[in-house]
């Protein structure tokens, strides 16, 4: 379709009149590119295949639709490619088909989140799907969720909920406890909050990469000697880079006895808790105040994606709800942009809720299980005598080969991710303790164990 075919002006918005014709043109003609670009991978790997991309920026005169599919195409070709079945770097899974469909509707209803009028069937399906997942961990009937973009603001929702319902508003005494191993952007949500970052309290982890008890309670009591004032404890149920799940039973009770918000952030492992998948240290998640569940990370709904669920709803309406005096409200319902940090909101929920309708409790299982069988499979078939491996009971594992002094394991991830790259396998190099090391996080469907040999023989690991 070209320009001289058509009226630019008729396809500047959708026509309220009429089949919108020019629109479907358009439409199928971007899928139809996507879809090329999807297959691309087999001959090009998950890099990105042509380094040409150049960023256009607008003109006076607007661009011809032309301009802007050549345009499309260079930026998919210069694009990180999920789907092909080395991409196993991050947790950046391939993306679910009726999740991409979820996206294209949301995008075309262009409804806002941040109220009831401006989302009504949107606005009970964010409600009711949050609901569902609170259920289904074992919250009761007070409980509830909010949606948001990411699992950082998932996490910050809930802090900035724990310590408003703690009561130390803005106290600079207030303070946070995580483990020495829970993710970076805990520290991006002290400070937003304005705390010192030494109000993050970092707690040690035994050689699993689990919250140490002891040393949990020994900080608390530091704690009170040092009048810090402690508004929330959270458990990592999955770290980032060892996948293990801190002991959630334990950590619960010591923040009931001590009367302290408890928050899991199941940023990577949350999702398990809606299957009967046996996962080691996964139980008593109903026992938090908060959990964040980010189903971007492993089962391909597409990003951004992430839940926060609370025991309470009403901690949430305490702590944003402002009035939001240009907008009506209906009885009975909350405007959800007074639930959460952010007002006006895309509905994520869509893609979240025609992805889970697909797939099912089953579906949903079946791609988690087969994450874990991927990961059984790859640690299964590594030389124990060669490297040391690190893996919770999740689907990530970091490994080097043993005794690699800190700069010697600098040098070899770096030269096995370039090695690797160019055999199409992508994998990360996290930093950890001040040591390299190569991470596989295995929740790509589309790898299979073929594909896990020829990894293992990259990496010279039999
Ligand atoms: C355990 C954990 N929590 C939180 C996050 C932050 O999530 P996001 O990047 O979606 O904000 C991550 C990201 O990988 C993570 O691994």
């Amino acid at each position: 379709m070209t320009e001289d075919l058509i009226n630019k002006k008729d396809i500047y918005f959708p026509k309220y009149l009429g089949s919108n014709d020019n629109l479907i043109k358009l439409l199928n003609r971007a899928t139809q590119i996507l879809c090329d670009w999807f297959s691309k991978a087999d001959k090009y790997g998950p890099l990105p295949f042509d380094e040409n991309f150049k960023c256009t920026l607008p003109e006076e005169d607007g661009n011809s639709t032309e301009d802007l599919f050549s345009e499309i195409q260079s930026l998919l070709n210069n694009s990180f490619n999920p789907v092909h079945p080395g991409s196993l770097a991050h947790l950046d899974p391939p993306p679910l088909i009726f999740s991409i469909l979820g996206d294209l509707i949301a995008a075309g209803l262009n409804n806002n989140l941040l109220a009831y009028e401006l989302s009504p069937s949107v606005t009970l399906l964010e409600e009711s799907l949050c609901k569902w997942f609170a259920m289904k961990i074992g919250f009761n009937d007070s409980s509830g969720g909010i949606a948001a973009s990411g699992g950082t603001l998932s996490n910050l929702n809930a802090l900035i909920a724990a310590r408003h319902n703690s009561g130390l508003g803005s106290d600079p005494n207030s303070a946070l406890l995580v483990s020495e191993d829970a993710h970076s952007s805990f520290i991006k949500c002290t400070r937003i909050m304005g705390l010192d970052e030494a109000n993050l309290i970092r707690i040690k982890t035994d050689n699993n990469g689990c919250m140490d008890i002891q040393n949990l309670r020994k900080t608390i009591d530091k704690c009170f000697i040092d009048n810090k004032k402690i508004f929330a404890i959270v458990a990592t149920l999955g770290t980032t880079v060892k996948g293990a799940i801190d002991p959630i039973r334990d950590i619960s009770e010591i923040c009931k006895e001590r009367n302290i918000w408890f928050h899991i952030d199941g940023s990577i492992g949350g999702i398990f808790a809606l299957t009967s998948i046996p996962i080691k240290g996964l139980n008593n998640v109903n026992m938090a105040n908060s959990i964040t569940i980010n189903p971007q990370k492993i089962i391909g709904i597409t990003k951004t994606s992430s839940l926060l669920l609370v025991s309470n709803m009403r901690s949430l309406e305490n702590t944003f709800s402002t009035g939001l005096p240009y907008i009506s409200s209906k009885e009975n319902i909350i405007n959800r942009g007074e639930m959460g940090i952010q007002g006006s909101r895309p509905a994520e929920i869509i893609k979240l809720w025609l992805g889970l309708r697909f797939l099912g409790l089953k579906g949903i299982e079946e791609i988690l299980k087969s994450s874990i069988e991927r990961k059984n499979f790859f640690i299964k078939n590594m030389s124990k005598n060669k490297f040391e491996i690190h893996s919770g009971p999740l689907h990530i594992v970091s490994f080097l080969p043993k005794e690699l002094k800190p700069k010697e394991a600098e040098y070899w991830t770096q030269m096995k991710v370039n090695e690797l790259k160019n055999n199409y396998f992508m994998l990360s190099r996290p930093k950890f303790k001040g040591k390299y090391y190569l991470r596989v996080v295995m929740g790509n469907y589309n790898t299979n164990e073929s594909h896990i040999e020829e990894l293992l023989k990259f990496l010279d690991a039999y």
